[in-house]
């Protein structure tokens, strides 16, 4: 059985988390992120492997894919976990910043997937991480990441449709301010894990194992006629 997931990311916060849920579920994940944040992780090599992994660099991912898998061997998923915040408010506009986040969140996504479609199985799923920041306008500071992010859920929708006729489904979790160590920008763009809270509905700021969760149901069987969407995991903030 085809039971390998590649999750880029997967040594950060929420990718850990997701490598977690998915061996308790039967997969064997395979954490996929930059050397230096493989080796920060408390990884113990439980069921997880570990590639490295540079998004950005295209000989890096078809390296790292090729390394993932046996010759023939397919994939049963992917998570499209890695991404980067970095604050971008009016008047201090610096393109290099900028540029990353699109270098990370969107043409990243999109080499990872094209370098990973051919190998994946009939019937496979692939969950991409955006955020809420990408359908909400209250993080101010937010807003070229919220570009990126809301940029995500489109190339969902158009990629689900490519890979529909493969069986394969295509889905966004988009998460609500989730509990991680916030870089400065974060905190920038946030203003810290109380004002974050104070815009769910829940009035708390969610658990990596909670978006986790979302990410094994949509890569199961059990949301075999779910493709195309967005599933945001916010405790009701852009509905609010
Ligand atoms: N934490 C939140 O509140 C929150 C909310 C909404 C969405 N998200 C999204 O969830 C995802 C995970 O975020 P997180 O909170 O776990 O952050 P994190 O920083 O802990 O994890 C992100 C991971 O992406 C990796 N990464 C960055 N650049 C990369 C590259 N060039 N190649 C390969 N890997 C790279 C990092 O090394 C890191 O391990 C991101 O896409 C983020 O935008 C997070």
């Amino acid at each position: 059985m085809d039971n390998k997931v590649i999750v880029t990311g997967g040594a950060g916060v929420i990718g850990q988390a997701i490598c977690r849920r998915l061996v308790e579920s039967g997969y064997r994940p395979v954490a996929a992120d930059l050397s230096d944040a493989l080796r920060s992780t408390g990884f113990d090599g439980d069921g997880l492997d570990t590639v490295e992994l540079d998004v950005t660099d295209l000989a890096s991912v078809r390296a790292a894919v090729g390394q993932a898998l046996e010759p023939g061997e397919q994939l049963a998923g992917l998570v499209n976990c890695a991404g980067i915040l970095r604050d971008s408010f009016l008047g201090e506009l610096d393109e290099a910043k900028l540029a990353v986040m699109y270098e990370v969140n969107i043409v990243g996504m999109a080499r990872v997937t094209d370098t990973v479609a051919p190998r994946l199985a009939a019937g496979a799923s692939i969950v991409n991480i955006g955020s809420l920041t990408g359908h909400f306008g209250r993080f101010r500071g937010a807003s070229v990441y919220g570009a990126t992010k809301a940029g995500i859920a489109a190339y969902t929708r158009y990629l689900a449709e490519e890979l529909a006729p493969r069986g394969i489904r295509v889905n966004n979790v988009a998460p609500g301010v989730i509990r991680a160590p916030m870089s400065p920008s974060m905190a920038r763009v946030s203003g810290g894990e109380q004002a974050s809270a104070a815009h769910a509905m829940l009035n708390r700021i969610g658990e990596p194992e909670e978006v986790a969760e979302a990410v094994e149901f949509l890569l199961s069987a059990r949301a075999s006629y779910i493709t195309a969407q967005t599933l945001l995991v916010d405790g009701g903030t852009v509905a609010w």
